[in-house]
């Protein structure tokens, strides 16, 4: 069963006098569990529907329901609540926050999304994901002394920290080399596995299908090829 879908999905942006239609009518269903990859040319619309997918702008028009929840039709307040709890974002950099270390950036992305967890059972739960993801020898750390693959990895943990159900990732392995790349796909992967959290992510590099269950191509704001890998 679909846990998210997106029901003919349209998005205009108005340039001046003339509207442009970016996203013309968009299906979409993620079953619970698998990851998949949204994939095609620059300006086809990607990060647009990943954005509008995952709460953090409108679309024009359609319908995108969650756990049979129509989003579409809910008020800010509800759906800020569902985007804190319920999803997980990566992007293509990092972005950790320059004085916080390693830890501090988890315990923060737990006090955003409101964790019911005691201060101790946090305190585990941060040590359990960041051994995860090999960062916690690393706890301690600033993001300006860990590398590129090191800061996209505590990026990933602080995605996952809260169990978010559906994660959403653009091009979370384009600042990567092939090698660091793989790794953080890998990282994904066992994730998504292990904690059944249903991944959309964008990406251009073909070698990461290796690790996904379906692929969707755009192409102009349309959908024109999906498969099963
Ligand atoms: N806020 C906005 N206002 C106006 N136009 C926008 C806005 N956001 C995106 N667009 C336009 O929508 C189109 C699709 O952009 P989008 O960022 O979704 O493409 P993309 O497939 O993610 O490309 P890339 O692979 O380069 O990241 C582009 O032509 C872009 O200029
Ligand atoms: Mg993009």
């Amino acid at each position: 069963m679909s846990l998210f879908t997106m029901d003919n999905v349209r998005k205009t942006f108005a340039h001046g006098e003339v509207k442009e239609e970016i996203l013309k009518g968009i299906n979409i269903s993620l079953s619970q569990g698998k990851i998949t990859a949204l994939t095609g040319a620059s300006g086809s619309g990607k990060s647009t529907l990943l954005t509008i997918a995952a709460g953090l702008q409108t679309a024009s028009d359609g319908q995108i329901s969650f756990e049979q929840q129509e989003l579409t039709s809910m008020r800010s307040e509800e759906l800020r609540q569902i985007r804190a709890k319920d999803f997980g974002f990566i992007f293509q950099f990092a972005h950790l926050v320059p004085f916080l270390t390693v830890q501090e950036q988890l315990d923060l992305m737990l006090d955003t999304a409101e964790s019911p967890l005691s201060k101790q059972t946090q305190k585990k739960e941060i040590k359990q994901v960041l051994e995860l993801v090999g960062m916690w020898k690393r706890k301690d750390a600033y993001p300006a002394s860990l590398s590129g693959g090191e800061k996209q990895r505590v990026a990933v943990a602080r995605a996952i920290i809260h169990s978010p159900k559906v994660l959403f990732a653009d091009e979370p392995t384009a600042s990567l080399d092939s090698k660091r790349s793989q790794e953080v796909m890998k990282l994904i992967q066992n994730l998504s596995k292990e904690r059944h959290i249903t991944v959309l992510m964008v990406t251009h590099d073909m070698d990461m299908l290796d690790f996904v269950d379906e692929v969707i191509e755009m192409r102009d704001g349309k959908i024109v090829d999906k498969k099963n890998t």
